[in-house]
């Protein structure tokens, strides 16, 4: 089962109503390593990946934010997404990701299959 990783504090616009929800975050690794021979996340279009992702989740409207981060230490296995403080997704790309975020649209189970 897909759970969210963090709760934050979000606050109403008078600054005096607050609550704790959670939301997910998804951690794109966005690193290029330029050196010949050398495997990265963003050599195989992990930049990409993350754009993409933040615009598929706005356009779903999902407590879900994207950090990207320089390196998730999986370079062979890239690109790689990581949901915060649980599991990796190597070789991600769009239908991988879509799959991700229709599980945390409805709540099921992440079934990812590589
Ligand atoms: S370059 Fe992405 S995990 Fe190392």
């Amino acid at each position: 089962m897909l759970m969210p990783t963090s709760t934050v504090n979000r606050c109403m616009n008078s600054g005096q109503l607050c609550q704790n929800t959670t939301m997910t975050e998804l951690i794109v690794c966005i690193n290029l390593r330029p050196f010949a021979g050398q495997p990265s996340c963003a050599a195989r279009g992990s930049r990409d990946l993350a754009d993409y992702l933040e615009q598929a989740i706005a356009c779903r409207k999902l407590d879900t934010k994207v950090q990207r981060v320089v390196c998730l230490g999986h370079c062979q296995r890239g690109p790689n997404v990581r949901i915060a403080g649980g599991f990796f997704i190597h070789e991600a790309n769009t239908a991988r990701l879509d799959a991700l975020l229709d599980a945390l649209e409805t709540g099921d189970a992440f079934t990812d299959v590589p």
